[in-house]
Order: C-alpha cells, then structure tokens, then sequence
C-alpha cells in the first residue's frame, strides 16, 4: 500500500448490537464504557530493504486484539493515541472538528515515541470509513457525541529496546456524554506534590499512554481528597501551573482577559485550548500564554483578580473548576458556581461543534 492508498477492505460485524442495546446506551453513554460494532485498522511493516510501509487498510468487528507477549508495546510503551469527536447536526449529516490538528498531533507524538508517520489521508479515511458503519451510534443530546480514538501501538515482538518494525493503527469510537458524568457543574482539583506527569525533554508534550499510566497514583490521591482531576505543576519553575491529566487550563480575569499556560514542551497543546485562544480573540479579549504560578492563581482568587477558572479539552469539552486542594489548603469557596464566561465559551464551541454556530475558521470536516 502506498501514502495515498486510502482503500478500505470492509469486514462487517454479523454481531452487531441490536437496536434496543444501542438505544439503551445512548440513553446514558456516560464516558468511555461502550463501543461501536466495528474498528479501523491499518498496519506497518518495515521490510528486508528498511523500507516501511502501510498496508492491509481495513474495518473490521470490534473486539480483542490478537498480540504476540513479547509485543514492544506491552513491556517498553511504544503507543500514542489521539482523541476526537464526530457530531451529527440537525439536517443529519456528520462532522468533526479540526481533524488537520488532531492528524498533525498524532505524527508530532510519533516522531517523539520513534513510531512511524501516518498520512493525514489515510487517517481522515480511517475516521470517514469507521463512522460510515457506525453512524447510528452517535448521540444526540446537549453536548453528546461520539468519541473517536485513534491510536497506534508497536506490535513486534522482541525484547531488545529499539523501535519496533511492525505497528498497528486503529480507531475504535466510543457514545460519550459528559466526561464528569450528570449536568455539567464545577469539579474540583487536587495539587499534586508527590508526582510530575512530565519532564523536560520527556514525553509530555505527546499524546502517549505513558503520560496517562505516570498520572494515575496522582489521580487515586484526587480521588481520595474527594477531587475529580488532579493539576501539574513545573516544581522546579516556581510552581508553574502545566495541566490536568488529561485537560489544560484557562483562567479568567476581572478585566476580562484570559491567560493559559504557555507551551513549555512538558504539556500537550490541546485543540480545544488552541481554539479557545482563538475564540477568545474573536471577542476582542486578551489571550495570553504564559507562566502563570500556584501563588498567582492562590492569590488571585483570593483578591478577587481571577473570576473564573476552567478545565478543557476534547473529553472534557469546557468544565469549570470549583475549588483547588492543595494539601490541607483550599483555594476558592467550595461550591463556586459555574463562570460566566466559562459557560458563554463553552456554548459557542459546542454550538461550532453541533452545526448551530457559524464556524467561520472551517474548523468542520464532514465525515
Ligand atoms: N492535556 C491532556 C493531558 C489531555 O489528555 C488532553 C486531552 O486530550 C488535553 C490536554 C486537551 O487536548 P485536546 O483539547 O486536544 O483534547
Ligand atoms: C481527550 O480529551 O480526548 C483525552 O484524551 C483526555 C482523556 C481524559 C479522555
């Protein structure tokens, strides 16, 4: 197969899920616990002369992948992964948002995790080929979707640490509601000071399951201070708010102006913070990237400088924070209400999202 050979085989499910399974999911996808009937898959090989290639492009029903044990991916974490949306408008049609970026990421994560590039082609026909057969899983309520996963994995099996010859890269689509599960309402967040997600030079600047594994036990510390997500920091850049496990972060100040912290190669330079930049600067506000610390966040909430503050991403859409734990100390009242410049953004992106907004940066592609 070459770049440009963007042909699908289809072998179709003769397990699919019955329309009354389907409705019952959709009636509460929550996020991430049910998936579509079917997968996109596309593999590489390297062959005797050094040369790689993409081959055997391909639908098939969803279910176990076969791997050998000594798979690379199962002992050194050679996986990236992306994550993306398809939304149904009204008239019935399909479309995702800003599939060119997410494409872009996917090989920016596989230059730095030694994976092989993936022609944006071949990954918009992947997306294309798997919603075509799963369409009728898309959700339809406010702010549901169906989440799509695109995700690559080293499937050559040997032990020594090299980047491995074979891969694999497959979607697989998930219904998704609200990733914090019920109405969307202010969560709070927990300071990690046991743990980094990342380094500098490291990885986390790439969408790549190693991140998500190092954030876990900071996450279970969240979880057990009564907190949803857990926040970064730079400890060795005077505290330097970096971003959630798996969201960045805006803040909202009382002149109007919103800041988020700079890319500093350890955070993921989300699609949905790129947007918001822009979004933000459509309305004539000031947008900044930039170092903003622990102590500018504790002491401008408490003197009343900050106004709001706000998680997002593709899962998270736009959440807002409530109150931020660190140690014993509380920043922000418990039971903030939600901002409300937090949630007029919100509604603009997702009006972009679902068709009822005009997207004047052609940030939708139809599926
Ligand atoms: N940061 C992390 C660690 C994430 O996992 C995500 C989610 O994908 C984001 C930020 C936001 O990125 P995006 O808006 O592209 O989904
Ligand atoms: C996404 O938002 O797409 C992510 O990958 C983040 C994760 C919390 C689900």
């Amino acid at each position: 197969m070459t770049a440009t050979d963007t042909q699908f085989a289809q072998h179709l499910s003769t397990q699919r899920a019955s329309a009354e399974e389907r409705e019952a999911v959709l009636a509460n996808p929550g996020f991430g616990n049910f998936f579509t009937d079917h997968t996109a898959v596309v593999d590489f090989r390297v062959d005797e002369s050094g040369v790689g290639g993409w081959h055997d492009a391909r639908l098939e029903p969803y279910g176990p992948i076969a791997l050998d044990p000594a798979a690379a991916v199962l002992h050194y974490g050679q996986e990236i992964f992306e994550g993306m949306k398809a939304y149904r408008h009204a008239d019935g049609s399909v479309w995702t948002f800003r599939a060119d970026a997410n494409a872009a990421r996917l090989n920016r994560s596989a230059a730095r995790l030694a994976l092989p590039q993936l022609p944006e082609e071949l990954f918009l026909e992947s997306l294309r080929q798997l919603v075509s057969v799963d369409a009728d899983w898309i959700p339809s309520g406010d702010g549901e979707s169906l989440y799509l996963r695109p995700f690559m994995i080293a499937t050559e099996a040997f032990l020594g640490v090299r980047p491995a010859r074979e891969v694999s890269y497959r979607v697989i689509a998930s219904p998704a509601g609200n990733y914090f599960g019920g109405e969307v309402k202010p969560v709070d967040i927990w300071v990690s000071r046991n743990y980094a997600r990342a380094g500098r030079g490291g990885t986390g600047a790439a969408k790549a399951g190693g991140n998500y594994a190092s954030s876990l036990a900071a996450q279970l510390e969240a979880e057990a201070h009564g907190c949803k997500q857990v926040l970064f920091l730079d400890q060795f850049n005077d505290n330097a708010v970096e971003e959630l496990g798996g969201m960045n972060v805006f803040f909202v100040f009382r002149d109007g102006s919103l800041v988020t912290p700079a890319l500093s190669g350890t955070i993921l330079e989300g699609i949905t913070r790129s947007s918001i930049i822009q979004l933000g600067r459509d309305r004539g506000l000031t947008v900044s990237e930039r170092k903003i610390t622990l102590d500018e966040w504790r002491d401008g909430v408490a003197g009343g400088d900050i106004t709001e503050v706000f998680a997002c991403g593709t899962a998270a859409v736009i959440t807002p924070i409530g109150q931020l734990r660190d140690g014993d100390e509380f920043i922000g009242a418990a039971g903030t209400p939600a901002g409300e410049v937090t949630m007029s953004i919100r509604s603009q992106l997702l009006g972009i999202q679902t068709g009822t907004v005009e997207d004047t940066h052609g940030w939708l592609t139809r599926l």
